[in-house]
């Protein structure tokens, strides 16, 4: 039989992404709801470690619900991954006696987050805080929304100038090791193809669709790429291109780091404010090791581990889909 819970711990990790405020918000002022004392962990496993944490109430996250970035700061620690890190991390949150833990991020989080509540008696619960959308169990995850949009919107921009040159534009979205947002967007920029790391990227049968709708005159032409598709991103696929083929008008643009700030849209908002109600109900409940996410509108339970391992899987359909339309 699992401890009540009274006194629990939230943070951020890992890449930041809008709608984490939201998420934040969520469980303090549910946790008091519920007459828990909350604790603010500054800069994710790392402010675990160095003792950056504070006592929060309901005015700790007063105007925050629209705001993108994290208040609670963010980071990637090494040193969580050790032992000794890890258990500096126990002893400090044992000093606060905090017994519930709620770690907003993506899967390097999780995978911090399995090995510490597999080690010690602090219950964790994970909430999907990523753009990238590379994590199981969930429809989508807080910020995914918002940073398709953003890419969305300079997509659009680019197509316009684009468009006033005859050029083909080579554009670059986030997304190390998962495709979702390249693919998101470039269904609804009207890309001609989109390149994402999931799949082998195939030169050839570019080059022959390119070459082909030359011969038809279709004036503009968008390719969106994942930052780490097979060849390493849009720079690379510009420069294999233009040497292919030499005549074409091509240019590369990378989005970068736009896609994970600003304010977070309704849908991640409200995404970030019911999964955080979620997590403090999961831990009351006694629950540990499990993200909460939700699928088709109802909330979903996943262990943090299978929400890591079996990723999501990636819609050949929509590739079909997004060729198709852009023919
Ligand atoms: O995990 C979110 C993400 O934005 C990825 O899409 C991207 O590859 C990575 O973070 C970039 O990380 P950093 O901001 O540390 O360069």
């Amino acid at each position: 039989m699992s401890k009540q819970v009274t006194k629990i711990g939230v943070l951020t990790s890992g890449g930041d992404a809008p709608g984490m405020n939201a998420a934040i918000r969520a469980v303090v002022r549910t946790g008091i709801y519920y007459g828990l004392e909350v604790y603010g962990i500054v800069r994710g496993y790392q402010g675990m470690i160095e003792d950056n944490i504070f006592h929060m109430d309901s005015k700790s996250v007063a105007n925050i619900i629209q705001k993108g970035g994290t208040i609670l700061k963010t980071a990637r620690s090494k040193e969580f991954f050790t032992p000794e890190g890890r258990q500096k991390a126990y002893e400090n949150l044992q000093k606060h006696g905090i017994n519930g833990l709620v770690v907003i991020g993506g899967d390097g989080s999780f995978r911090g987050a399995q090995k510490f509540s597999n080690e010690f008696d602090i219950p964790c619960i994970g909430l999907p805080g990523t753009i990238d959308k590379d994590i199981a169990g969930t429809d989508f995850t807080i910020g995914f929304d918002t940073a398709v949009n953003t890419a969305v919107e300079a997509i659009d921009k680019i197509r316009d100038t684009a468009d006033a040159h005859d050029r083909l534009f080579i554009v670059e979205v986030m997304g190390r090791d998962a495709g979702y947002i390249a693919m998101h967007s470039g269904l609804a920029t009207g890309a001609e193809n989109v390149l994402i790391p999931e799949q082998k990227t195939n030169i050839d049968e570019i080059v022959m669709t390119l070459t082909e709708k030359e011969k038809r005159k279709k004036l503009v032409n968008l390719i969106v790429v994942a930052e780490g598709d097979e060849y390493g991103g849009a720079t690379e696929i510009g420069k294999i291109l233009k040497d292919r083929m030499p005549n074409a008008d091509i240019r590369v643009c990378i989005l970068g780091h736009i896609q994970r700030g600003g304010a977070p849209s309704c849908i991640d908002r409200n995404l970030a404010s019911q999964m955080g109600y979620y997590a403090v109900e999961s831990l009351l409940q006694g629950r540990n090791n499990v993200m909460v996410g939700i699928v088709n509108n109802e909330m979903n339970y996943i262990k943090l581990d299978d929400a890591v391992k079996q990723k999501q899987t990636v819609s050949d359909e929509m590739l079909k889909i997004i060729k198709i339309l852009a023919s």
